[in-house]
């Protein structure tokens, strides 16, 4: 699969509107405020582009953050800016003709910074410990549409828990399917390329995230994918996908379900980008100043993470009252676009 995916995004793709899903979207659904950090980044770069979400999470100035599968190097250029100069971004990917793009243009965007806070690796995601990079090192990491291209999945959860610092998170987005994705479709080179083959089921997803430590996974967006090609369409028959980002926590403590503990949180504000309110996730939108009741593991996301400064905390969980109303169940994505939702 290596080869298969190498060759795709080495070779046969050019540019982002090669892709013959709606994955990537255009610049008119991109947040405002990302646009100037767009802006600055190489046009080369950007035009070799294959993400699938946004993967800048708040509060990221300072941070030390590692892309997997960075390609050209558009986020990481991106995340540079949100991090500064005392920050680092490091981008890892396994393509040559990839990575050439992003280091062909370090001095341009050393210049249009002001600093250079960027490196990137040629290696594999699924053997991370090869890379010399210290364990428990990254505050965040992200990936954009290149977990579902992995053959080891396993392997991939397995090295970021390794390399997050306690309280770190795996921001991420990709590709998930409504149901496990059938031999035909996964061994069909142009769906797995095109990011369909190789997604998983999501709620596959959700137990292995769980096996590999990430005991409460959080969905921060979503959208359905529409496959643009006819003929793809065709082959890929009733199976619905999506995109959707998800943040995994490295947090001792968290537990598989949404324990109540009668805590509660207040946002007192502070995020650069977020003066009325912070959303967590896409379940909980906290309002600025208002007492927002949490279960243990949001407390403990807010409490034990680069957030705490920013919260004041209500409670603590030496009186539990059952499980938190109103969790879980069913697919969690949205079945129709919504239009109001941010794109990459
Ligand atoms: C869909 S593209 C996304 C690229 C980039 N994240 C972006 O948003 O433009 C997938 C990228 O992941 C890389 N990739 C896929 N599988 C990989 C693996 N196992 N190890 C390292 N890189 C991988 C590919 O080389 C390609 O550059």
């Amino acid at each position: 699969m290596h080869d298969i995916v190498q060759e795709y995004y080495g070779r046969t793709l050019q540019h982002s509107g090669d892709l013959k899903t709606s994955a990537c979207c255009d610049i008119s659904q991109v947040p405002e405020w990302l646009k100037p950090l767009l802006a600055r980044i190489h046009p080369e770069v950007l035009s070799r582009y294959y993400g699938c979400g946004l993967v800048c999470p708040p509060l990221l100035e300072g941070c030390r953050i590692l892309d997997l599968g960075c390609g050209s190097g558009r986020d990481v250029y991106a995340l540079a800016q949100l991090v500064g100069p005392k920050g680092q971004v490091i981008g890892v990917d396994m393509t040559e003709e990839q990575l050439a793009v992003a280091e062909r243009h370090k001095a341009f965007h050393r210049d249009a910074f002001g600093y250079d806070n960027v490196r990137f690796l040629h290696g594999y995601i699924e053997r991370l410990d090869e890379l010399g990079l210290d364990p428990g090192s990254f505050d965040v990491i992200v990936s954009n549409c290149v977990v579902n291209l992995s053959p080891d999945k396993d392997a991939v959860l397995k090295g970021v828990y390794r390399l997050l610092k306690d309280g770190g998170e795996f921001y991420f987005s990709d590709v998930y399917a409504d149901r496990r994705v059938p031999a035909v479709v996964r061994n069909d080179s142009v769906l797995y390329g095109e990011c369909l083959g190789g997604a998983l089921y999501w709620n596959d997803f959700l137990s292995l995230s769980q096996c590999y430590g990430f005991a409460d996974p959080r969905l921060v967006a979503d959208r359905p994918l529409a496959i643009t090609d006819p003929e793809l369409a065709a082959r890929t028959g009733s199976i619905r996908f999506y995109s959707a980002t998800y943040r995994l926590f490295k947090l001792d403590g968290l537990e598989s379900a949404c324990e109540d503990y009668g805590q509660a949180v207040i946002y007192r504000g502070g995020i650069p980008g977020h003066p009325h309110g912070f959303a967590l996730d896409k379940h909980h939108d906290i309002e600025t100043g208002k007492v927002f009741p949490v279960c243990g593991n949001t407390w403990r996301m807010l409490h034990d993470t680069r957030f705490k400064e920013h919260f004041s905390f209500i409670g603590d969980f030496s009186r539990h009252y059952g499980l938190f109303a109103g969790c879980g169940g069913g697919i969690p994505f949205d079945q129709e676009s919504n239009p109001t939702s941010f794109c990459c």
